[in-house]
């Protein structure tokens, strides 16, 4: 008989429906080693939970954290509380022995990061963390034409993570905005992404230099929120802003590529304007998550008179997960980069194979994230391996 993996998720809002929608897909269109059960769902409100629980496919909710990683039918915990909360509960998910899935950015600061790290390494369980861009087709696609030698010695990576959900002053006081619960702003949570995929398609960082911004300093406080949605009454009291809304920087990356990045959450018109080019000495590759089935890809070893940028549409089975999806050219969409990379987690635990990316990539990015922080205080470069 196929082994079972009881999995216990924390959260039950934006991030909490992405990856009980994914957990329920992954038998459906691949085939794990294990059967997926979706033992529990955990959350502070009961009645919140509870609908949750029905509405997502859980068998049943827990209001404890404590209650939930002592369940004995439980084997992963899969975390989508707000980046405060994720250090306790890896930590202590990781004590009872539980495989650990933890959304990003892994914790508020790198000290707290390295501390899971550390947990989940002594504890000997598995752990991975939710950088879900890795997972579109299409970036697996140049992740293989890199790894191949198609772009050749790697010159730049510029990326741009560009959105526009908190232009107006009025947008309320949300979690996202406060560093005590999210650790930072846009760079936190929009460059976080942008460094993950750096890294994984060009390699470490050496050596950064930022500037970060809050245009909007005070805000009126929140009533209601989820996601990237907030309500605030017409005459809520003000509360101040503890976060960027834009952070920019460069970076010199070890392999001697030189990268920019630009997260903002100012970008007029810009709603999930994520995108990334790399120029090689063979080639270059352009990518816009908007548009996430197409990869760009230019060669210079085309023939002269026909060299151009083609679009490459990576639904075809040949590229990496489209083949478990729909026939050619049907594509897919946000949801289904959740599905991968919960999948390869689920797989990790099954044949006792590392996950990927894991607390370690989580730990890399915190210490990118606060190189730059660090940067932008002191007006320097700083070298991101003296943190
Ligand atoms: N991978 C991605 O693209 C992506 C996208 C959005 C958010 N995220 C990350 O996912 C996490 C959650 O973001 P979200 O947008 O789902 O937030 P959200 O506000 O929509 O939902 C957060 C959930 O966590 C619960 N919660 C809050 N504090 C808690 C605590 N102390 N203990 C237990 N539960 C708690 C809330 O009740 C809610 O159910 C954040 O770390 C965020 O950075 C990742």
């Amino acid at each position: 008989m196929q082994r079972t993996l009881g999995v216990g998720l924390v959260g039950y809002k934006f991030m909490g429906k992405a990856h009980s929608n994914a957990l329920r897909k992954i038998s459906m269109f691949f085939d794990p080693d294990v059967s997926i059960m979706l033992k529990a769902i955990c959350g502070r409100d009961e009645q919140g939970v509870k609908q949750a629980a029905q509405k997502f496919g859980w068998e049943s909710y827990e209001t404890s954290f404590e209650k939930l990683v002592k369940r004995d039918d439980i084997d992963i915990i899969d975390i989508t509380a707000p980046s405060n909360a994720h250090k306790d509960l890896a930590i202590a998910a990781a004590e009872s022995g539980k495989h650990v899935f933890c959304e990003k950015p892994l914790a508020l600061n790198l000290a707290d990061a390295r501390e899971m790290l550390a947990a989940v390494k002594k504890a000997g369980v598995k752990h991975q963390i939710g950088f879900n861009y890795r997972f579109a087709p299409a970036v697996q696609l140049a992740k293989q034409l890199i790894d191949s030698g198609k772009i050749g010695q790697i010159y730049h990576f510029r990326g741009l993570y560009l959105q526009d959900w908190i232009i107006d002053p009025d947008f309320p006081l949300v979690w996202r905005l406060d560093k005590s619960v999210a650790g930072s702003g846009s760079h936190g949570d929009l460059g976080a992404h942008l460094i993950d995929l750096a890294r994984f398609l060009v390699g470490d960082f050496s050596r950064v230099i930022g500037m970060s911004k809050t245009f909007i300093k005070r805000r009126p406080l929140v009533e209601q929120m989820t996601g990237l949605s907030g309500k605030a009454k017409s005459d809520a009291p003000m509360g101040e802003v503890t976060v960027d809304d834009a952070t920019l920087f460069l970076t010199e990356f070890e392999c001697g590529a030189l990268g920019s990045f630009e997260a903002t959450r100012f970008a007029n018109g810009h709603k999930n304007g994520m995108s990334f080019e790399i120029n090689g000495s063979k080639g270059s590759l352009k990518f816009e998550f908007e548009r996430m089935n197409e990869l760009w890809y230019y060669s210079a070893d085309d023939s002269e008179g026909l060299r151009g940028f083609r679009l490459i549409q990576a639904t075809e089975p040949v590229h990496p997960y489209a083949g478990a999806w729909w026939p050619v050219g049907h594509v897919i969409g946000y949801e289904h980069t959740f599905v991968h990379e919960l999948f390869e987690f689920v797989q990790s635990i099954a044949k006792g194979r590392p996950a990927t990316p894991d607390f370690e990539d989580g730990v890399k990015c915190n210490q990118v994230l606060e190189a730059v922080e660090r940067s932008v205080e002191e007006g320097a470069w700083i070298r991101v391996s003296d943190l």
